[in-house]
């Protein structure tokens, strides 16, 4: 296996994610984890990832440093590339940032870079740079204005790379992981999803013993699926606990419930509670408040109903949880280091609770996450929903919330995913979604004019929702659309379609 550390860089797990598709298994450890660690794990070879801060800062992380002295090979990524030259060499702020797409030249091939062109595409986000070769390396790379984009010594199994090699925008960037992991590390291929769904089983089995575990489904694929597996681990010492928060999609509470029935839950408990929601939102505007909220007020919800079922079943000690391994990266755990976008707030829920955190996919990323849903049996409709996020239509719903807004963009809602789906768009999107712009526009409906609220309709296309492209809809498909918003929901008259990246968007609004 390769141990990578973490210092916190946004793309962290896709290099855990790449190397786990090449056959070999990848685990993330916090960027500080002790050498003792990381020696147990008996690891082929060490990446350290790439991450927000500059060497310089006070504060700055640094990894246990005799992990250089291992003889275990290290690749540094862009963060850690400067940590190598910082040890070894010289690393220097500098004015000009690099950024994105950026062309290198291929000086020398050496163990890394091995099958690449003289020219390749890579990408690039850094401040600093090594500004002197450190003794006994070689350059593989350079930039126009970064002489040390590259740089490896085979004799002490040292290599860096200025930019991201893990993310597709890089071309090559799997040749040079390949590179690392087989050629320099001489890992072996012993990793695969098969039998993924066996291991998690018995794994939880042997945490949760003879104790039964509550667990709060969204209906969303990860709750969805890690229930189901919990389920096939201790059947009916799992209680599912929904919590209708009135933010949700139309139909939804309803269709959670059938699907549940569907798959012989022993004990699914519906608790609505929209009105506690709704109120507590009342005149809120700011995002990150609003998150708050109704992070806070779904664990009183859901610890009111805890506290029912423990009284009737008190062998309850664990609380299953859906997170998977993005929803730990997005909001700066394991380490605390990655730069903060949003609070997620399905990973905050356990922060209040007494009960053990059971999360049996907390490795996982959502790919994984589909394909062990579908070997442990569960429809493909519902493996391959969009995602929707926990706050729900409050994040959608620009400022502040109302009953007259949310009842409006659930239906505006319903009639897109409707349309998406009747002309097979929706599974050609990562996910869908209207939102309401809570500012009203002037339109004309009959002979008299209207004032009323604008719907955006957002689809996007991405592979892990760390970047995405807006969906090339059809015209026609986003006039029907528009059309039918227009005509049957009462309070809209304008209809926009979003066209922006992320980033610099992101995929929701809020
Ligand atoms: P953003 O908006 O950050 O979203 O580009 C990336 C993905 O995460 C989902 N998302 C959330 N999921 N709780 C969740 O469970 C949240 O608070 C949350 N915020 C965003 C979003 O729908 C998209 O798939």
């Amino acid at each position: 296996m390769i141990v990578v550390l973490n210092f916190g860089g946004q793309t962290c797990h896709l290099i855990a994610k790449r190397i786990r598709s090449f056959g070999v298994f990848a685990e993330i450890l916090p960027c500080d984890a002790p050498l003792k660690e990381i020696v147990q794990k008996d690891p082929a070879g060490i990446i350290l990832s790439g991450g927000p801060s500059s060497v310089y800062e006070k504060d700055a992380p640094f990894p246990d440093d005799r992990i250089f002295s291992q003889g275990k090979p290290i690749l540094g990524i862009c963060y850690g590339h400067q940590l190598i030259g910082k040890k070894y060499g010289m690393v220097l702020p500098r004015q000009i940032k690099e950024f994105g797409k950026q062309p290198i030249d291929v000086l020398a091939h050496g163990q890394l870079f091995s099958g690449l062109g003289a020219k390749e595409q890579v990408w690039m986000s850094h401040g600093d740079q090594i500004t002197s070769l450190p003794h006994g390396f070689t350059v593989l790379a350079k930039t126009a204005s970064c002489p040390y984009t590259g740089v490896e010594n085979q004799k002490m199994k040292l290599f860096g790379v200025q930019f991201h090699p893990e993310v597709m925008h890089t071309i090559h960037g799997s040749q040079i992981l390949k590179n690392f992991v087989f050629g320099i590390c001489h890992a072996k291929k012993d990793f695969s999803l098969e039998g993924l769904s066996h291991k998690l089983i018995l794994e939880v089995k042997e945490i949760v013993g003879g104790s039964s575990v509550i667990m709060g489904t969204s209906g969303g694929v990860d709750s969805t699926v890690a229930a189901t597996l919990i389920h096939s681990a201790i059947g009916e010492r799992l209680h599912c606990v929904f919590i209708d928060t009135g933010l949700i999609r139309k139909r939804e509470a309803e269709e959670v419930k059938q699907f549940f029935q569907r798959l012989h839950f022993h004990h699914f408990h519906m608790v609505e509670a929209s009105a506690l929601f709704l109120s507590r939102l009342k005149g809120i505007a700011d995002p990150e408040r609003k998150r708050k909220i109704i992070a806070h007020a779904y664990i009183k919800v859901f610890e009111q109903k805890a506290k029912e079922l423990e009284k009737k079943y008190p062998d309850i000690r664990f609380l299953g949880q859906g997170t998977i391994y993005p929803d730990r990266i997005e909001s700066a755990q394991p380490t605390n280091k990655a730069s903060k976008i949003k609070s997620h707030h399905n990973v905050t829920l356990p922060e209040k609770m007494k009960l053990k955190v059971l999360e049996p996919l907390k490795d996982l990323y959502k790919d994984d996450v589909r394909k062990l849903g579908h070997d442990l049996g569960i429809p493909h409709d519902m493996i391959s929903r969009h995602p929707f996020p926990g706050p729900g239509l409050a994040i959608r719903i620009l400022g502040d919330v109302t009953k007259e807004k949310i009842n409006i963009l659930k239906e505006a809602d319903a009639i897109f995913i409707e349309e998406l789906k009747k002309s097979g768009y929706y599974h050609k999107v990562w996910q869908a979604l209207a939102a309401l712009l809570s500012v009203r526009a002037v339109g004309v409906m009959g002979d008299a004019r209207s004032y009323d609220y604008i719907i955006a309709l957002r689809a996007v296309t991405s592979v892990d929702a760390m970047t995405a492209d807006w969906a090339r809809l059809p015209p026609e498909l986003l006039e029907r659309i528009s059309n039918r918003i227009v005509n049957e929901v009462r309070g809209v008259n304008r209809v926009v379609y979003d066209v922006t990246q992320k980033p610099p968007a992101t995929i929701e609004y809020e």
